[in-house]
C-alpha cells in the first residue's frame, strides 16, 4: 500500500467513490466524489495530538468495535495517506463550531473545517474492479447465541482479539471477565454452503483461518481445549494440507457436525449441543468461548458498480468473468478486469495471483498506445435510421448513441461495440448491419440449408460461443444425432433476426431451434435475454397466423454441454416427423406475399 502511494504512476484517491462512468475502453471517463478529509493530507504527520483531546469516543471499526476511536482519528495503523480523518457527522467542532479542540492543538494547523467534498474527472484506458469483501454477519443465526452471549465472537472479532496490534495487544481474554479461556470452540461455514441463510458458496478462506487460529492459540496457550466443529475440511492449497494435520497433532479437536443449539451456564460459559455426523450421537460440549468462523459476501457496492459499468453477476452476486477458464479476469465488456474477491471468495495468495493477472492484462492492452477493435461489429445506415431508440435500448455495451429529443440518427462506436448483433435483429427498419454476420449473408445459409427437401431439415440457429461449441463437443465426442440438423452460426443467440425465422418457415421448414448460452452466461452480458423476448413475440405472430408455435424451439445448449446438444436435435427429429405436408403448406402459404398466396391464413 505503502509503494502504491508513493509510485510516480499512482494516484491513490482516498475517502473516494466513482459515481459514473462513461465511454469504452482506452477512453473511460470516471467521475470520482472525492470526500473531505479535514485534515490537511500533505501537512499531517499523524502524530494524533488532536485524537487526545477529541471527546468524541465512538466504536473503531477496524476492530470490529473492541476498542474505541474518536471522531478525529487514523483508520488503522498502517493507513495510506498517514494521515488523520475528522468523520464529520460525529464532530462537534464544525457546524456551529462548539468545540474545535482539535484545531486548537494541531501545530501545524492541519485542521479545516471547510474543506468540501469534490468531484473530479479522471480518463482511463481501462479499469479494474477490486472492490472485496464483505464478512457475513451471524446476527440472523439465533441458534448460535452471537447475539445473546457475549463470549460468542465472530472470527473477525476473534483475529483482532488474537492481534499483536488489536485491542488487548494479542492477549486472548473472555469479554465477560477477561480472563484467559480454557476451553475455546469454532464452528465452521457460519453463512457459508447454506441454502437457507446467508450464501450457499463455499467462502474459501474459513476452513484455513481457523487451522491458523488454532496454530496461534496452541504456541500461546498448549494446554487450552480446542474444538472444531466443521462439515468438512477444506484444505486445499499449497501446505494447507500439512497445516491441518499439524493443528490435529497438537491436540486440536475436530469434531464432524454443526452446533444445534447454543445456551450459556452460570458461569458466562457455553453449553453446545452438536450432532456428531460421524457417529450419529448427540454430544453437549462445554466451552468458554465461541467463535463463528464467518463467511464472505460480495461488497455493498457490487450492485451499483455492476449497473454502473454494465457487468454481468453470477446467481451468489460476485462479478462473472468472461471467461472462467479462458479469460478468467476479464469483464465482458472490453477494457474492464477483476482482482481479488470482487469476482468470487478468495484468499490472500489467489487475490495477489490475480491481482498480477488483471495488471498484465491491462499493459497488454494498453502498452501500444492504440487499440484494435474486432471487426464483427455493427454498422449504421443513417439514411434508414427513423430514431426510434430501440438499438441504443438493446445494446449490452451502451455502443449505440441516438438522440430521440433531438433527432440525431443512430451511430455505433466500434471500440465499445462486441458484436452480439442484438441491435441488428431489433432494428425495426433494418437500419443497422453486422459486419461479417449481414443479413443477406445469414439468408443466404438459410436459403442453401433448406434448398433441397426443406420438409426433411431441421433448421438450428446456434450461438458460437456456446451452443456452436456444444454441436462441436457432441461432434468431437462421437455423439450421435440426426443428419438432417442444418446448422447456421452467429455471434450470439440475441443475432437471431425475426425475418430468419420467418425465411425458414417460409421455405418449407418444419423445425426451427434457436439456441445459445444459459442464461446468465451469454459472452455479451445479457443479450439473450432479448432472445427469449424475440422468440416470444415470433411464437404470439406465428399463433396468429395459425402455425403451430411449438414449431420454433429456443433451447440453452453450453459449449460442455455435447450430450444435451445430441438429446436435444433427437427431440427436435421427433417433432419434426409430426409436422405434416399440408402444415408446412399452409405456413407457406400464410407467410407469402398477399398477391400470391393460394388460400387465405386462419388469423
Ligand atoms: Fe451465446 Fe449470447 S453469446 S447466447
Amino acid at each position: 500500500m505503502t509503494d502504491a502511494g508513493r509510485h510516480p504512476n499512482i494516484k491513490l484517491m482516498t475517502l473516494s467513490e466513482v459515481i459514473d462512468v462513461k465511454g469504452y475502453v482506452g477512453n473511460f471517463e470516471a467521475k470520482i466524489l472525492k470526500r473531505a478529509r479535514y485534515v490537511s493530507e500533505k501537512d499531517c504527520t499523524a502524530c494524533g495530538e488532536c485524537a487526545k483531546v477529541c471527546p468524541v469516543v465512538r466504536p473503531d471499526e477496524f476492530d470490529s468495535g473492541l476498542s474505541s476511536r474518536k471522531a478525529v482519528y487514523s483508520p488503522f495503523p498502517q493507513a495510506v495517506p498517514s494521515a488523520y480523518v475528522i468523520n464529520i457527522n460525529e464532530c462537534l467542532g464544525h457546524n456551529p463550531v462548539v468545540c474545535a479542540k482539535c484545531s486548537e492543538v494541531c501545530e501545524k494547523k492541519c485542521i479545516n473545517f471547510h474543506m468540501s467534498d469534490e468531484e473530479i474527472v479522471e480518463k482511463v484506458g481501462s479499469i479494474v474492479v477490486a472492490t472485496g469483501l464483505e464478512p457475513y454477519d451471524p446476527t440472523e443465526l439465533d441458534e448460535y447465541g452471537y447475539t445473546r452471549y457475549e463470549n460468542v465472537l465472530s472470527s473477525t472479532e476473534f483475529e483482532r482479539l488474537i492481534s499483536a496490534g488489536g485491542p488487548t495487544r494479542g492477549d486472548l481474554v473472555r469479554p465477560t471477565d477477561r480472563k484467559v479461556p480454557k476451553s475455546v470452540g469454532f464452528v465452521q461455514c457460519v453463512g457459508s454452503r447454506s441454502a437457507r441463510k446467508g450464501g450457499a458458496y463455499c467462502s474459501n478462506i474459513c476452513c484455513m483461518n481457523t487451522i491458523k487460529s488454532t496454530l496461534v492459540l496452541k504456541e500461546h496457550h498448549p494446554d487450552m481445549e480446542i474444538k472444531v466443529f466443521y462439515i468438512d475440511i477444506r484444505a486445499f492449497g499449497k501446505g494447507f494440507e500439512d497445516l491441518y494435520r499439524k493443528s490435529r497433532s497438537l491436540g486440536v479437536q475436530y469434531i464432524r457436525g454443526l452446533p444445534g443449539t447454543v445456551s450459556e451456564n452460570g458461569e458466562r460459559s457455553l453449553r453446545i449441543a452438536v450432532e456428531n455426523s460421524a457417529s450419529g450421537k448427540i454430544a453437549f460440549h462445554n466451552l468458554d468461548m465461541l467463535v463463528l468462523a464467518v463467511g464472505v459476501k460480495p461488497s455493498s457496492t457490487t450492485k451499483k458498480l455492476q449497473e454502473m459499468l454494465g457487468l454481468q453477476l453470477t446467481s451468489d452476486g460476485f462479478f462473472l468473468e468472461a471467461h472462467p477458464k479462458l479469460q478468467p479476469v476479464d469483464a465482458a465488456t472490453r477494457g474492464i478486469f477483476y482482482a481479488g474477491c470482487a469476482e468470487g471468495p478468495k484468499d490472500i495468495k489467489d487475490s495477489v495471483t490475480q491481482g498480477s493477472a488483471a495488471a498484465a492484462r491491462v499493459i497488454r492492452l494498453l502498452h501500444r498506445g492504440e487499440i484494435v477493435s474486432e471487426p464483427i461489429t455493427a454498422e449504421a445506415a443513417p439514411e434508414k435510421c427513423k430514431i426510434c431508440g430501440i438499438c441504443a435500448e438493446v445494446c449490452p455495451y451502451g455502443a449505440i448513441s441516438v438522440d430521440v429529443k433531438r433527432k440525431v440518427v443512430a451511430s455505433v462506436n466500434p471500440a465499445a461495440c462486441s458484436g452480439c448483433g442484438t441491435c441488428a435483429a431489433e432494428c425495426p427498419f433494418d437500419a443497422i448491419t453486422m459486419n461479417h454476420f449481414t443479413d443477406d449473408q445469414i439468408l443466404a445459409q438459410v436459403g442453401t440449408a433448406l434448398a433441397v427437401e426443406p420438409q426433411s431439415k431441421i433448421l438450428a440457429f446456434a450461438c458460437n460461443w456456446c451452443s456452436y461449441a456444444g454441436a462441436d463437443y457432441a461432434g468431437v465426442s462421437r455423439l450421435q444425432y440426426p443428419v438432417n440438423v442444418r446448422l447456421v452460426r452467429t455471434m450470439c443467440s440475441g443475432r437471431v433476426d425475426e425475418s430468419f425465422i420467418w425465411d425458414g418457415f417460409a421455405r418449407g421448414a418444419p423445425i426451427i431451434l434457436v439456441s445459445g448460452c444459459h442464461i446468465g452466461d451469454c459472452h455479451y452480458i445479457d443479450a439473450n435475454r432479448w432472445t427469449v423476448k424475440r422468440v416470444e413475440k415470433i411464437r404470439k405472430k406465428m399463433a396468429r397466423l395459425g402455425i403451430r408455435p411449438e414449431r420454433l424451439q429456443l433451447e440453452w445448449i453450453s459449449a460442455a454441454e455435447g450430450i444435451r446438444f445430441a438429446h436435444v436435435m433427437e427431440q427436435l427429429e421427433r417433432m419434426r416427423r409430426e409436422v405434416s405436408p399440408e402444415e408446412i403448406a399452409h405456413t407457406v402459404n400464410a407467410l407469402m406475399p398477399k398477391g400470391e398466396k393460394t388460400d387465405p391464413p386462419a388469423a
